[in-house]
C-alpha cells in the first residue's frame, strides 16, 4: 500500500478534468482496506472512494485521501437450475463483467452493455438503460463501515434502490465502502427489448428471437451512435436525472408544449425527458470554449479539451435555470459534484 502525495487525477475520471488529491492510494484487497482504516490519513482526512470515476465531476482539488476501489475478482458461489449468483469485486470494470456474462450466455445485465464505471459503484445510482436497472438482478452486496471497520452485508430492500438512487447516495453517504457484489443471472432468461431504439433496430435486421449477445450488440450500437465515448470526449453520460412530475404538472407543461417527450410510471407520475427540454430549450450542440452540450445527446455535458470542472458546473447552472425559467420544472443532477 502506497500513500502518495499531490496525486493527478486527470486520467481517473472520465469527465478529463485535471485536478489533484491531496494523498492518494489504490487498494487491490481488503486485506490492504482493512490496514488503510488504521492510518492517520485515513482517520484524519476527508475521504473519497473512487470506482471508474464515470459519474463525478471535479471543480477543485480534492483536500483529502482519494481511495482508488480496485479490489476484483469473479466467482460463482451459487447455482440452482435457473440461475447462476455471481459475486464480484468492487473495482471490476462495469463493461467487462456485462461482456463475461454475456460470453456465458447468462442473462439479467445485457441492456447495461457499455455503461462506464465499475462494479462497485454500479448500486449506488441504480445504474439503468433501455428497460433495465441494476437492481433488477442484485441480490447482496458487502461493504466496509468506515466507523467501526466492520464488513457489513446490504441484500436488494436495504439498498432502497429508486431511480437512479440507493441508500449509498442518500442516509448512507460516505458511510461504506463497498467491496463486492452479488448478482442473481438467468441461464434462460427473457430478454428485455421493449425500449423503443432496441425494438426498432432488432426489427431493421429482421431479428425476431434475439440471443442475449444480439441484444448486447444492439444495445451496444445504439449507445456509439448517441453518447460520447469518454475516452474521446471527456464526459459522465447524463448529466441530469429526468424529472419525474405528477399529472397535473404534465398536463400544464403540454398546453405550452404538447409534443413533451414522456413516459407513464404509474396513474399520476410521468417521467419527462430531459434531453427533449434542453435541446427544445436551444442548448444542444452549444459550444462555449473547451465544453458544452453534446450534439447528439443534449442530457450529455461534454468536455472537449482541460475545461475546468467550475465551467462545466456553471453550464449546468444556467440550464438548470433555464429549464425552470421555460418548463417550471427544476432539473436534478445526476453526477455528483466535489
Ligand atoms: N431526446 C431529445 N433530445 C435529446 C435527447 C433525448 O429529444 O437531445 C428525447 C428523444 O425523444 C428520446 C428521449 O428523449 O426518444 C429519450 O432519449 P434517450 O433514449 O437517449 O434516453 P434518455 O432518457 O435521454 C436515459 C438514461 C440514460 C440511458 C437511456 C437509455 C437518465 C438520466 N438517462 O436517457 O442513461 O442510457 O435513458 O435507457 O435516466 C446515464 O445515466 O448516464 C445514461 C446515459
Amino acid at each position: 500500500m502506497n500513500i502518495i502525495a499531490n496525486y493527478p487525477l486527470l486520467k481517473l475520471n472520465t469527465f478529463g478534468v485535471d485536478v489533484k488529491a491531496k494523498y492518494f492510494v489504490s487498494i487491490n484487497t481488503v486485506n490492504e482496506l482493512i490496514e488503510l482504516t488504521k492510518t492517520k490519513v485515513f482517520k484524519d482526512l476527508q475521504l473519497l472512494i473512487l470506482g471508474g470515476g464515470s459519474n463525478i465531476l471535479f471543480t477543485k482539488d480534492f483536500d483529502g485521501l482519494v481511495i482508488l476501489n480496485n479490489i476484483k475478482g469473479k466467482e460463482i458461489i451459487d447455482q440452482t437450475q435457473e440461475s447462476i449468483f455471481l459475486k464480484i469485486g468492487a473495482g471490476e470494470n462495469w463493461h467487462e463483467l456485462v461482456m463475461y456474462t454475456v460470453d456465458n450466455g447468462w442473462g439479467g445485465i445485457e441492456n447495461l452493455s457499455l455503461i462506464p464505471g465499475n462494479t462497485g459503484t454500479a448500486p449506488m445510482q441504480n445504474i439503468g438503460a433501455y428497460g433495465v436497472e441494476i437492481k433488477e438482478t442484485f441480490v447482496e452486496l458487502e461493504a466496509l463501515e468506515i466507523s467501526s471497520g466492520k464488513i457489513v452485508k446490504f441484500n436488494n430492500s436495504d439498498c432502497e434502490f429508486g431511480y437512479r438512487e440507493s441508500v449509498f447516495k442518500n442516509k448512507m453517504k460516505n458511510q461504506y465502502i463497498i467491496l463486492n457484489i452479488t448478482l442473481e443471472l438467468k441461464k434462460n432468461p427473457v430478454l428485455n427489448i421493449n425500449y423503443g431504439d432496441v425494438k426498432a433496430i432488432l426489427e431493421s435486421q429482421n431479428i425476431n428471437n434475439p440471443s442475449i449477445k444480439e441484444v448486447s450488440n444492439t444495445i451496444i450500437s445504439i449507445r456509439q451512435s448517441k453518447l460520447p465515448d469518454p475516452k474521446i470526449i471527456g464526459n459522465s453520460g447524463s448529466f441530469f436525472k429526468n424529472p419525474i412530475v405528477s399529472l397535473n404538472q404534465l398536463e400544464f407543461i403540454k398546453k405550452k408544449y404538447p409534443n413533451v417527450v414522456n413516459y407513464k410510471i404509474n396513474e399520476n407520475e410521468f417521467k419527462i425527458a430531459a434531453g427533449w427540454m434542453i435541446e427544445r430549450a436551444g442548448w444542444k450542440g452549444k459550444k462555449f470554449n473547451n465544453y458544452g452540450v453534446h450534439e447528439k445527446q443534449a442530457l450529455v455535458l461534454v468536455n472537449y479539451g482541460l475545461a475546468n470542472g467550475m465551467e462545466i458546473f456553471n453550464l449546468s447552472e444556467e440550464i438548470i435555470l433555464d429549464i425552470k425559467d421555460k418548463f417550471g420544472i427544476k432539473l436534478e443532477r445526476e453526477v455528483n459534484i466535489i
